[in-house]
């Protein structure tokens, strides 16, 4: 494998997702690199998660190529790529009848064969490592505030230490103190363990904080990617009505 394939921890080529007679990704390309924390902006509806799902293997392309580092996705479920990567879906999505440290031990338990004792250290070092307790891994996640849902969710992903994490809209619903702590977490986790951060986000602050590049996309396409600032400077019209429109400049004029 040549130099040049091992930087990117994702390749997408060309890709093609559709459902009945509507396109939603129309041969778009994507490289996210090995370490970088990649922001994906895009309207609603616009095929983000589609995207993510599709690049995991949840949803079947019609046409086009998909690199996870280094490997093609088939698109079929394989047991060996679940270490690959850790997801954050959209809808939080605990399990609402297994307690915390039992949702934490959720991957363990399906990908492998450990003892009781290990996987109870594991929960623990999870936990901590997303800012919680161990007392909050009796927790139900009825009695979790939205933040500590997010980390416990987190915590989830991150179980079988997967170098590449995806993050479907991590800070929507949470005031700006926790949505900030939590972009600072991810940047830590980031640093810390050489992660690989795909995010789907509206959050102009996390965009700007935490990302190393941001991707927009429109029109089933990546139309823009580089940092925040080759973002502002794009002349593509969804992107400029996007950074530029009324409500973003009554939320960024500190940003220019
Ligand atoms: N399983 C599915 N079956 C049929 N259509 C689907 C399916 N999943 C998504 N879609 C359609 O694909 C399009 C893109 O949806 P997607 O969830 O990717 O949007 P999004 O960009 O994530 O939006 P949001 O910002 O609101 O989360 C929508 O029109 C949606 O209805
Ligand atoms: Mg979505």
């Amino acid at each position: 494998m040549s130099e040049a394939k091992d930087e990117f921890a994702i390749r997408v080529r060309d890709l093609v997702v559709g459902f009945g007679r509507q396109t939603v990704l129309d041969h778009l390309s994507l490289d996210v690199r090995r370490g970088e924390i990649l922001g994906l902006v895009g309207a609603s509806g616009g095929g983000k998660s589609v995207l993510m799902r599709t690049i995991i293997g949840l949803i079947p392309r019609r046409g086009g190529t998909i690199d996870v580092m280094g490997q093609p996705v088939d698109g079929a479920h394989d047991r060996s790529t679940a270490a690959t990567w850790g997801i954050l879906f959209q809808q939080g999505a605990l399990f609402s009848s297994l307690t915390v440290r039992q949702n934490v031990q959720f991957p363990l338990r399906e990908n492998l064969v450990l003892s009781q004792e290990l996987m109870d250290e594991i929960a623990v070092a999870k936990l901590e490592m997303v800012g919680l307790r161990p007392q909050d891994g009796d927790k139900y996640p009825s009695e979790l505030s939205g933040g500590m849902t997010k980390r416990v969710a987190l915590a989830r992903a991150l179980a079988l230490d997967p170098p590449i994490l995806f993050l479907d809209e991590p800070t929507s619903g949470l005031d700006p103190i926790a949505a900030g702590d939590f972009d600072a977490l991810i940047r830590t986790l980031q640093k810390t363990l050489g992660l690989t951060v795909f995010m789907v986000t509206h959050d102009l602050a996390s965009l700007n904080t935490v990302c190393d590049r941001v991707a927009a996309l429109a029109d089933g396409k990546i139309v823009a990617i580089g940092p925040m600032r080759e973002l502002l400077q794009s002349d593509h019209p969804w992107v400029r009505a996007y950074f530029h429109g009324k409500r973003s400049q009554m939320l960024q004029p500190q940003m220019r």
